[in-house]
């Protein structure tokens, strides 16, 4: 009989699927008409109550903070996005614990065979703090794993966690886990601002546990494709992943700062949703190393998340805050607080050849950032 593969075997059974979709929707209406709500009773109530007692408006989240402390509809959409998260994860463990085994096998069965691609892991590599300790997205075992772990997990949490995600914030229709859709999508974001490039070496850097560098290498077959990122669990999954769908992909455990690959190696250095979940301190280094693996005339290109506070009213400002606080986003203000066109300027690309924009995605939007090397 012919195996069925892997982004097939991944599918909720109805039940399953019942519980998460729910997920999903609470999320939604979390995410959507709940802070609408916020929205509305912080202009009509909270901001007057503030201005009354301070002479002005809150002028940054701190004090917009300040403005929403103890407030119950406020208390109550904190209280539910935390239960929700909970709940997620719950839903997707039924899952995943499920099909583990299946996973499992077919790491055996691979490992057994000659592999396409490659994954090189390296034990020795120190892991940034705080990135290191965080639980990101209060992801059971972040993304380095639970201790004594050696499955497949963390990947498979990640994959059935993703479109949950980005459906409920309104970035996509609730599709199937384990489309690179996010990749496809950067793709055509990429093709619209260069239509004639043809990269023959791209790296995917931050690419966690494959799901998106899949995209890269279905859009472009005869390019050498590989991906690094921090985490061994993850990189383990990409590998059985890529593997599954016949895809030679080379990973690589490395900090995207020090990737280990000589000058100019890459026409394309790829990212998406790398900088918003990484220490603003290690982004500088990580733009200087994608300058320095790009040939004359290689692009630099990321998609990220499109939460800088300028573009955002208090109320979300307030709300994205409490996210980075209590709901594992340490990371989102620094990146969003980032100048990325000077960062991209600071990391040697020159000042007319860096880009940073936004896209339109579903109800919401991406920000598209990056630049081109020089040629000479
Ligand atoms: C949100 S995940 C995105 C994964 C993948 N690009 C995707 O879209 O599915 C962010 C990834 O960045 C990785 N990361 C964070 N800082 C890094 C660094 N300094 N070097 C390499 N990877 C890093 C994390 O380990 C994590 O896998």
């Amino acid at each position: 009989m012919a195996t069925k593969p892997l982004n097939t075997v991944y599918r909720p059974t109805h039940d399953e699927a019942a519980r998460q979709g729910f997920v999903t929707a609470l999320k939604g209406f979390l995410n959507g008409p709940l802070e609408a709500s916020l929205a509305e009773h912080y202009e009509h109530e909270l901001e007057p109550a503030f201005v009354e007692k301070h002479g002005h408006k809150p002028r940054d989240r701190h004090e917009g903070t300040d403005a929403f402390a103890g407030d119950h509809l406020y208390q109550l959409w904190g209280s539910a996005v935390y239960a929700s998260q909970d709940l997620m994860w719950d839903s997707l463990n039924e899952t995943c614990s499920r099909l583990l085994p299946e996973f499992e096998a077919r790491r055996l069965a691979l490992a057994a065979g000659s592999t396409l691609g490659t994954l090189e892991l390296d034990d020795t590599l120190a892991i940034p703090d705080p990135i290191r300790e965080v639980e990101i997205h209060r992801q059971p075992g972040g993304y380095f794993g639970r201790p004594g772990d050696d499955t497949l997990r963390q990947g498979m949490d990640y994959l059935g966690t993703g479109e949950m995600y980005m459906a409920a914030k309104g970035f996509a229709e609730q599709g199937q886990a384990g489309k690179p859709g996010m990749g496809r999508f950067l793709l055509s974001a990429l093709r619209r601002r260069f239509p004639e490039f043809q990269p023959a070496a791209i790296l995917d850097v931050g690419c966690g546990a494959g799901i998106q560098t899949v995209a890269y290498k279905q859009a472009f077959p005869e390019a050498d494709v590989s991906g690094v990122d921090l985490s061994q669990p993850f990189l383990k999954f990409a590998h059985v992943w890529a593997e599954d769908q016949g895809l030679a992909i080379h990973y690589r455990q490395a900090d995207a700062r020090d990737t280990g690959f000589a000058d100019e190696s890459f026409d394309l250095v790829i990212s998406h949703i790398l900088f918003h979940e990484t220490w603003h301190d290690v982004l500088p280094g990580i733009m200087q190393e994608a300058h320095r693996l790009l040939k004359p005339g290689g692009i630099f290109f990321n998609g990220d998340t499109p939460f800088q506070p300028a573009r955002l009213s208090m109320q979300q400002q307030v709300t994205n805050h409490w996210q980075v606080v209590n709901n594992g986003e340490p990371f989102w203000t620094g990146y969003a607080d980032t100048d990325m066109r000077e960062a991209l300027i600071d990391a040697g690309f020159s000042q007319d050849q860096v880009f940073a924009d936004y896209e339109p995605l579903g109800a919401g939007e991406r920000f598209i950032f990056g630049g081109v090397k020089a040629s000479s």
